[in-house]
């Protein structure tokens, strides 16, 4: 893998195109076929960017951090200019994102190993959100069977979730795709609305 990817970014440039397939070629073999349903893809990240740009950026939260692709990629796109962090309850994601950092020079990414509900850190100006409580009602795709699944866990974690993105000051926005779990948000306006071609992707303003 590490010969692969330096073969690889010896003949790039920063701001290259990058690719799902060239990103994802770098994860755990187990952990590639997931990625069209567990992590972001490039074009998500970059269509984010492209809002963040023209945005007062201070720090941007990942909430449910998964291998560390939303992260590492805007971090590439950004060149490190606001705090990104990601946070990620299975130990085993969280250590596979880690050892992705140094592959792609994001040495400012800050990642976590936490659960959000829990402990969810306040105070940035953006988070982002890719539907991290949706696995505990699915049955396909799944990243592993470590989690319950239970309608009644996903209703409590969706209202625990509102709970939390409440108490953040007013003007700070949350990012989703394909949602957060819910269809209202009570304290928020949905700023933007995109139908892209891979899923649904919304800003909201806390307001
Ligand atoms: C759909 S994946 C998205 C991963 C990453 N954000 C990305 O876009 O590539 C959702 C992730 O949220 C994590 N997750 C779910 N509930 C969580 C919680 N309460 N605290 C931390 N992580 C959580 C899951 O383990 C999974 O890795």
């Amino acid at each position: 893998m590490r010969n692969q990817f330096l073969k690889w970014m010896g003949r790039m440039n920063v701001g290259d195109l990058v690719t799902d397939e060239v990103w994802d070629s770098f994860l755990p073999h187990s952990f590639q076929s997931l990625s069209p349903y567990q992590w972001t893809p490039i074009s998500v990240v970059e269509t984010t960017w492209d809002f963040l740009q023209n945005e007062t950026v201070t720090s941007v939260v990942d909430l449910g951090s998964g291998v560390g692709k939303f992260c590492i990629h805007l971090s590439y796109l950004s060149q490190d200019q606001f705090s990104i962090i990601g946070l990620e309850d299975r130990s085993e994601l969280f250590q596979i994102s880690e050892d992705l950092k140094p592959k792609w020079n994001a040495h400012g990414v800050i990642f976590r190993n936490t659960n959000f509900l829990e402990n969810f850190p306040r105070g940035a100006s953006h988070y982002y959100a890719f539907n991290p409580l949706y696995e505990t009602m699915k049955g396909n795709h799944s990243i592993d069977s470590k989690k319950d699944k239970s309608a009644m866990l996903f209703l409590r974690n969706v209202q625990q979730f509102k709970n939390q993105l409440y108490q953040c000051k007013m003007g700070t926005k949350l990012i989703t795709y394909h949602g957060f779990g819910g269809s209202v948000l009570p304290g928020f306006r949905v700023l933007v609305k995109k139908e892209l071609p891979l899923g649904e992707w919304m800003v909201w303003e806390r307001i």
